[in-house]
């Protein structure tokens, strides 16, 4: 949720910040801005809307300089408006700052500004911290003592960036709760939200802790503590490249993503697997921990919880180990019973997300031990979590959250085939077996992502529709509600997801012609209960759209459309599942024209409440 990025150098700061800014977008695309020092006198540009409106206004009035800092939106205080967008100054504009975050006690801060004077002129949060450098700067301080002193006002969380007319050549940087990165490339420094957005102008890289602020100049970098000290860091080689972030020959990222599925199942079975046994290196968990855990609790949000409900699946039934799932957004409200031999995994992509973070700050706060299976490595999640597992996807730009599931969910599958094994629970032939069928997977996804023409075809029939149903069972659940999820996000049609035995409970009532349902039924135990949901279903007028095991004639002749997956034992399905309803999302949403990278009113990562 908004994004910030900062250069010095030798480079057009007006280009570099435009670069990375549209790597961000996929954090915020409310409004943009940029503040660039320029001959010592600061100059700032502000547009509504997406970066591609402050790059047309910067056409007509373009910036010089030699540092300069940026900023993506997402509203939270105050609607998306050029007086809202950041930077925000003072009233001599000769301080700009941008933040991502929240300022807790920024209604008191702004009372006694008013009170000594100051004049506002957002509804911004983040207003009272230009103000309150230049009260600092009247009263004698230098910049480096206001802006420490700035920070020590501040409640809540933030990473900030700053620069002032009074020390032209610096970017001042702070951050606490939300992410922010420092790199250096040739002869340049420069900040950001997130890594990619400084690629491939970054050659090493220092993840900033909380607490921590400093400055680039065209020469150095200083990270201090800010309760006092030189903060020790190390740089760390940058290994992403342009083509990691980039959308290639594919029209949008999230299509690319969906492509990439396959190649990382390989990635992560590569890594994970030899000829005899799974292996977590980086998971600093040991066996006899794991062989002893008596109950594990799973918490996330949104894509990630979907995964992590199948994971639960995987874990009582490869691990036999009692497992649970929750909103990592209800978990940490609603005082849960633990004792000290429950482990708390905690699932996110970005590692970033506030809800899920929380949620595993209380774990730890009841002395629970916490596992988190992470795409973003660098994150604060990886930082506070006990041990990790690292889910491999690469980066994932897109707004809907794909490559990042199937990631999640296949190491969730080999992590409970990994506990189960140390608890001597499966026997090596089975486990052999499972992986067996594992490691066809990414030919059967391949398979799947060749022939998308019907998924186009029933995108054309769904683009018209209101309301649509998603039913599943068992390892297919989730499927439904994750269905469900990438419909509604992306195409902005109404989509709920169902378990298939609660359907005649209430959602039956909702079929009609204009209703679809799709059915997801591969082979395995449930289909043949899938085959009552859908003639209940079919009985009201309801139109299906089934995903069943290739060559399942049954129903596909009572199917208004079907999309055919390769057959594969129903754990594995949710694998396979998930390329057709991404597809069904991503398609739909291109029919409907709607902006596929940048769902309305979304942003990739939730790092606030
Ligand atoms: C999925 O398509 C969404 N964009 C969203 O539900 C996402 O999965 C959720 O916000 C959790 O994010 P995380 O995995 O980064 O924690």
């Amino acid at each position: 949720m908004c994004g910030i990025v900062g250069y010095v150098g030798g480079k057009s700061v007006e280009s570099v910040l435009i670069s990375g800014l549209k790597k961000l977008e996929y954090r915020g695309y409310d409004s943009a801005g940029i503040a660039v020092i320029d001959g010592g006198e600061l100059s700032v540009r502000k547009a509504v809307g997406k970066i591609a409106e402050l790059e047309k206004l910067l056409h007509n009035q373009p910036l010089g300089g030699t540092s300069g800092i940026a900023h993506t939106r997402w509203a939270t205080h105050g609607e998306p408006s050029v007086i809202n967008a950041h930077p925000h100054c003072n009233k001599e504009q000769t301080i700009a700052v941008v933040h991502n975050g929240i300022f807790e006690n920024y209604n008191r801060l702004k009372a006694e500004l008013l009170d000594d004077g100051f004049v506002f002129t957002s509804d911004t949060d983040t207003e009272v911290a230009p103000h309150l450098v230049e009260k600092y700067l009247n009263e004698g301080f230098s910049v480096e003592e206001a802006f420490v002193r700035m920070l020590r006002r501040l409640e809540g969380q933030y990473a900030i960036a700053m620069v002032c007319e009074q020390a032209p050549d610096r970017i001042f940087f702070a951050r606490r709760g939300s992410p922010l990165v420092v790199a250096r490339g040739k002869e340049e420094f420069m900040i950001a939200s997130d890594l990619p957005a400084l690629v491939p102008l970054a050659h090493e890289a220092i993840f900033l802790a909380d607490e921590e602020w400093g400055f680039i100049s065209p020469k150095e970098v200083q990270i201090l503590r800010l309760n006092g000290g030189l903060a020790e860091r190390s740089w760390q080689v940058v290994s992403i490249c342009e083509e990691d972030i980039e959308k290639g020959p594919y029209p949008h990222r999230m299509l690319k993503e969906i492509h990439e599925q396959p190649e990382v199942v390989e990635r992560i079975l590569s890594k994970r697997l030899d000829d005899t046994f799974i292996h977590f290196p980086e998971m600093q968990m040991g066996k006899e921990y794991l062989a002893r855990i008596g109950r594990i609790l799973i918490q996330a949000c949104g894509t990630s919880l979907n995964a992590g409900m199948i994971g639960r699946m995987y874990l009582e039934q490869f691990a036999h180990t009692s497992a649970e799932t929750d909103y990592s957004s209800e978990w940490r409200y609603r005082n849960p019973l633990a004792s000290g031999d429950s482990l708390v995994i905690g699932i996110s992509q970005s590692g970033e997300t506030a809800d899920t973070l929380a949620g595993l700050r209380e774990a730890k706060a009841k002395f629970l031990r916490v596992l988190c299976f992470l795409n973003n490595v660098h994150s604060t999640m990886a930082r506070e979590a006990d041990a990790i597992v690292e889910l491999m996807a690469g980066p994932e730009i897109g707004v809907a959250s794909t490559k990042a599931f199937t990631a999640q969910v296949l190491s969730l599958l080999l992590f409970a085939l990994y506990v189960g094994s140390i608890k001597w629970l499966i026997p090596a032939n089975e486990r052999r077996q499972i992986l067996n069928e594992v490691r066809q997977v990414p030919e059967k996804m391949r398979r799947i992502l060749v022939n998308q023409t019907v998924i186009q075809e029933i995108a054309e029939f769904l683009k018209n529709k209101n309301d649509t149903l998603f039913l599943g069972r068992t390892y297919n659940f989730p499927m439904a509600l994750e269905g469900a999820l990438k419909l509604k996000e992306v195409s902005y049609i109404h989509a709920s997801g169902y378990a298939g035995g609660e359907f005649k409970h209430g959602p039956l009532a909702l079929v009609s012609e204009n209703v679809p349902v799709v059915i997801i039924a591969p082979q395995g135990e449930i289909r043949s209960k899938m085959i009552s949901n859908l003639k209940e279903a079919q009985s009201r007028g309801g139109k299906i759209i089934s995903i069943v095991t290739e060559g399942d004639d049954e129903i596909k002749k009572e199917s208004h459309y079907a999309i055919e997956i390769p057959p594969c034992p129903e754990s594995l399905s949710p694998l396979l599942v998930a390329l057709p309803l991404q597809l069904l999302a991503y398609y739909t949403a291109v029919a409907r024209g709607c902006d596929v990278d940048r769902p309305r009113n979304l942003a990739k990562s939730v790092t606030v409440e």
